[in-house]
């Protein structure tokens, strides 16, 4: 859709900066894993699914230039790297998902070469890209399904473009319902402290031609009781068997709302964002993260008295009996969660 938000060019990792945004449209050029870690940690790159490509392109990028000589002492150094960038952020499943891939993809071929062992890696990350890229346009395709001509959609954080390789997962359900000749109406949420939703989904989506109005997090109850909301879908980075799903901080409050108001909630996300290791949504490691991001980031002076003490969760968890499905690139999943996600989640 006119722009990559993550890509392999001239032996360097190439994104979009994205706290420059919506300034400034500028892409930087990444050679070393800990200006990468930098990256994923300040959320210059940033959203789950990107996060796996990320986790695909850091490790080749961590052991392209690896001088060991047999598998034993690459495998050593393939392991460093991966607990490096598993350190950067702890609660997107994708980047986890990303590393492991590539560590399995180094184990299995571990009779090959270092040389032709670098080159399978290299394989495996663009592979990552590509599938997402796939999966993305399924959840398009099936999630249009659930819209109607005129819905007005409300969204939080941001779940498009710029958190996947193309199209995205909720917003990629709302560009391909325009696709289809749907007239569909975006509000999206804020989203405090960082506005990914002032800052980057009103971006995109006004750059692609969709009516977006922006609003206050606090603003979302008012308008579901005016009856402007038909329905709430978001992204989500970690999806566990049961059917809970975290995503960006105020997903959950959200859900509360729709569940009150009648208005259905959907999370968007593919398989690589499921992690049925857990069981349910207690089990997941939520992000806190530095207090100035409440108090000062986006902000000429402080707007909280100095060292007042803070509470600043990156993400929570939606319960999975708030979300009425969870759109997929193989389908739509509808409770009951647990023996629905295991059915699809097998499949392949
Ligand atoms: O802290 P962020 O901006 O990385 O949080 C991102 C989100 O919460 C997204 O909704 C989620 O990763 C899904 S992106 C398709």
């Amino acid at each position: 859709m006119g722009i990559k938000t993550i890509d392999w060019k001239e032996n360097s990792i190439k994104i979009i900066d994205q706290t420059l945004l919506p300034g400034k449209l500028e892409y930087l050029s990444i050679r070393d894993l800990k200006t990468l870690w930098s990256a994923i940690r300040q959320l210059k790159v940033r959203g789950a699914p990107v996060l796996g490509a990320a986790a695909g392109l850091g490790v080749y990028l961590g052991i392209k230039d690896s001088g060991a000589a047999d598998f034993r002492y690459f495998f050593q150094e393939l392991e460093q790297v991966i607990r490096y960038l598993g350190s950067a952020r702890p609660t997107a499943r994708n980047l986890f998902w990303g590393l492991e891939r590539m560590k399995n993809a180094a184990r299995e071929n571990k009779s090959r070469t270092i040389k032709a062992l670098k080159k399978i890696l290299f394989t495996e990350a663009l592979k990552i890209i590509e599938e997402d890229r796939f999966a993305c346009r399924k959840i398009g395709f099936y999630g249009a399904k659930l819209l109607k001509n005129g819905d007005n959609v409300l969204t939080v954080c941001n779940a498009g473009i710029l958190a996947t390789i193309d199209y995205g997962t909720a917003l990629g359900v709302v560009y391909r319902a325009k696709h289809d000749g749907k007239k569909i109406k975006v509000f999206a949420c804020e989203t405090r402290p960082l506005l990914q939703g002032a800052r980057l989904t009103t971006w995109e989506l006004k750059r692609n031609g969709v009516d977006v109005t922006l609003l206050c997090d606090n603003m979302a109850a008012v308008l579901m009781n005016q009856g402007k909301i038909d329905k709430v879908i978001t992204g989500a980075d970690r999806i566990v068997c049961n059917g809970d799903a975290a995503n960006k901080i105020g997903s959950y409050s959200l859900a509360i709302l729709c569940k009150h108001h009648k208005i259905p909630f959907y999370i968007a996300a593919p398989f690589s964002t499921f992690d049925l290791n857990l069981k349910t949504g207690k089990e997941i490691i939520i992000e806190e993260r530095r207090s100035s991001e409440v108090t000062d980031l986006f902000f000429k002076k402080p707007v909280a008295p100095k060292g007042i003490k803070v509470f600043n969760p990156a993400f929570d968890v939606t319960p999975h009996e708030f979300i009425n499905a969870i759109i997929t690139e193989r389908g739509v999943i509808r409770p009951p969660f647990q023996k629905n996600i295991a059915i699809l989640g097998a499949k392949i």
